[in-house]
């Protein structure tokens, strides 16, 4: 997962969404998934179909978070046979993982935990009809044709249900140039859960965009203290699935 630096060939799909916009390519992802700026102000994410989520799950949340909270507005999604397409209209801000904020991660990691206390905050459980449960994160898994070890099947007891980011890492922020967040992105799995399963993989995505040393500041912007025993089980349930 990471900033393109070199060139990236366009895929024909994306070139036809972008009509006759400029295209930009700005991250590229670990299942070989590309991201592209037009120069009318809209991002086109385009990736091989997988088994994990789908596109169109992420236009549904998108559209039900955003009556609540900054996230994309979906202006199409589509799929053919190996590949789905979504294209949402660009916001303001850049990601916590940009340069600028690369050099100023006090900042960023502020951000990215005020961030996501603010989303935890902003989204109505009761009203939630998306899952993010341990359950439903193991079954998900397993239908993947991965199996959850034992010792991980039994979670430790909720703390607080939220309506989850569920891939809260870094780069899923934006912030703004005041140095506060101003959006979240990528919310394809997003759905109710403990709120430490977000904040164990938010704090831990600091270590791999920042280096080491900025996870307790994540939880301390959040608002809390480290919980340590449901902070090592939601970083391992991350990690086995
Ligand atoms: N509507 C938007 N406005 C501004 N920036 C956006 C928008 N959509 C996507 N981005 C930028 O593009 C990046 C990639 O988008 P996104 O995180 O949804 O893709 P992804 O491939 O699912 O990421 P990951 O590698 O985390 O799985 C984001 O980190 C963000 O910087
Ligand atoms: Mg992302």
């Amino acid at each position: 997962m990471s900033i393109p630096v070199g060139s990236v060939a366009v895929p024909e799909r994306v070139r036809a969404l972008a009509h006759r916009a400029a295209l930009e390519p700005v991250w590229l992802n670990e299942g070989g998934g590309v991201t592209f700026r037009t120069g009318d102000g809209r991002y086109i994410k385009y990736g091989p179909l997988t088994l994990e989520s789908s596109f169109a799950g992420e236009a549904l949340r998108l559209e039900w978070a955003g009556a609540h909270i900054r996230v994309p507005h979906v202006l199409e999604v589509g799929a053919d046979s190996s590949h789905e397409w979504l294209v949402t209209r660009a916001l303001g801000g850049e990601s916590a993982v940009a340069p600028r904020w690369l050099a100023e991660p006090a900042t960023a990691v502020r951000a990215v935990g005020e961030g996501l206390r603010a989303l935890h905050d902003a989204l109505p459980v009761a009203d939630c009809p998306f899952e993010w449960t341990v359950a439903s994160r193991i079954a998900n898994a397993a239908r993947r044709g991965i199996r959850v070890p034992d010792s991980l099947r039994e979670p430790p007891p909720i703390d607080e249900l939220v309506v989850c980011h569920a891939d809260a890492c870094c780069p899923n922020t934006l912030i703004g140039d005041d140095g506060y967040w101003s959006a979240h992105v990528d919310l394809g799995a997003l759905g109710v859960g403990d709120r430490w399963a977000d904040i164990a993989v938010a704090s831990m995505s600091t270590e791999w965009n920042y280096g080491p040393g900025w996870e307790d500041a994540l939880i301390a912007a959040y608002g809390l203290e480290p919980d340590r025993p449901r902070l090592t089980y939601y970083r391992e349930l991350w990690n086995a699935t």
